[in-house]
């Protein structure tokens, strides 16, 4: 029997590349940059299966071109900002994601650009690069200390709730907007906010200026979830005035580019989105999609759909 044809976009671990290669007709684009639409377009057009990544922008014109053949559409990660789902759902091709197997990773990331923000270590490694380290002073680069403070989450979902399963080692009380307290309330009461919502129309820029204003000025903002979520010209404004005291972000609105205001400031802590960015959970993740794929493919239902 011939094996299935699928369009991967971006080579993934070995060992998840092997299962899929297994059992399918691989078609790897292997470079370096996402494939531009219309050669997602071209390439997807008689496969039964594609796996994507966040990367990659999957809207109605895409899953058409791979109708009548395309069954599902497995995206490696666990958000999906990037793929219009009711697009592909619409035209009965299964959607799946990658939940669960990246929760630890993206909450132990949390923890340390968290650490990292509120005891200026980035800061410090750049000044003693930099040779401006003139030997330990009592009062040289004091930070914030975590024990006693409030940890306010958005986004009660998986990995919400494991950055806040952890507080407790740091002497931190997690508190939920929505769930413990208004939005309003969890801002000007916390003393880190951490952002682990989806990007959705509801969430885009749910930090602009006047809610970057509500924060505590001593207070620091950490995003690893989607850039969207932060309006980057409303945080520059907010860090140049003193609002808050730092940030930390992992995501950005526009990929791979920075906004160029966040450049120059010693209080913020920039990450190019590694959340998930572990051996261990990237080959969880690919497998996961792979596994999604095989199981369609083969008339079974998909482990994960969203
Ligand atoms: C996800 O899975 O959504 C992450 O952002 C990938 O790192």
């Amino acid at each position: 029997m011939s094996k299935s044809p699928v369009l991967l976009t971006r080579r993934i671990p070995s060992a998840a590349f092997a299962r899929l290669d297994a059992a399918c007709d691989v078609d790897l684009h292997d470079g370096s940059l996402p494939l531009t639409p219309d050669e997602l377009k071209r390439r997807v057009k008689g496969k039964h299966g594609l796996i994507c990544l966040l990367t990659d922008r999957i809207d109605g014109a895409v899953v058409d071109a791979g109708l009548p053949d395309l069954k599902i559409v497995a995206n490696v990660a666990v958000g999906y900002d990037n793929v219009d789902v009711p697009a592909v759902k619409s035209r009965g091709v299964v959607f799946t994601n990658t939940p669960d197997v990246l929760t630890e990773a993206t909450a132990e990331l949390t923890w340390g650009l968290i650490l990292s923000l509120a005891r200026r270590v980035t800061e410090g490694d750049r000044l003693i690069r930099r040779g401006e380290w003139r030997g330990w002073a009592l009062d040289f680069m004091l930070g914030m200390e975590l024990r006693g403070k409030q940890l306010g989450i958005i986004g009660r979902g998986r990995i919400g709730r494991a950055v806040a399963a952890k507080a407790p080692a740091f002497g931190m009380t997690a508190v939920f907007a929505k769930h413990d307290m208004s939005l309003d309330e969890l801002l000007v009461s916390s003393d880190v906010v951490s952002v682990h919502a989806p990007a959705t129309p509801e969430t885009r820029h749910m930090f602009n200026r006047r809610t970057l204003a509500r924060m505590k000025r001593s207070s620091l903002l950490v995003n690893t979830a989607r850039g969207a979520i932060v309006d980057e010209d409303a945080l520059v404004w907010a860090l140049k005035e003193n609002l808050i005291a730092g940030a930390a972000l992992d995501v950005f609105e526009k990929e791979p580019t920075v906004h160029p205001g966040l450049l120059p400031l010693e209080n913020v802590v920039l990450v190019p989105h590694l959340g998930s960015a572990t051996r261990e959970t990237r080959t969880a993740m690919a497998d996961l999609a792979v596994r999604n794929v095989l199981a369609v493919l083969s008339g079974e239902p998909p482990l994960t759909p969203v």
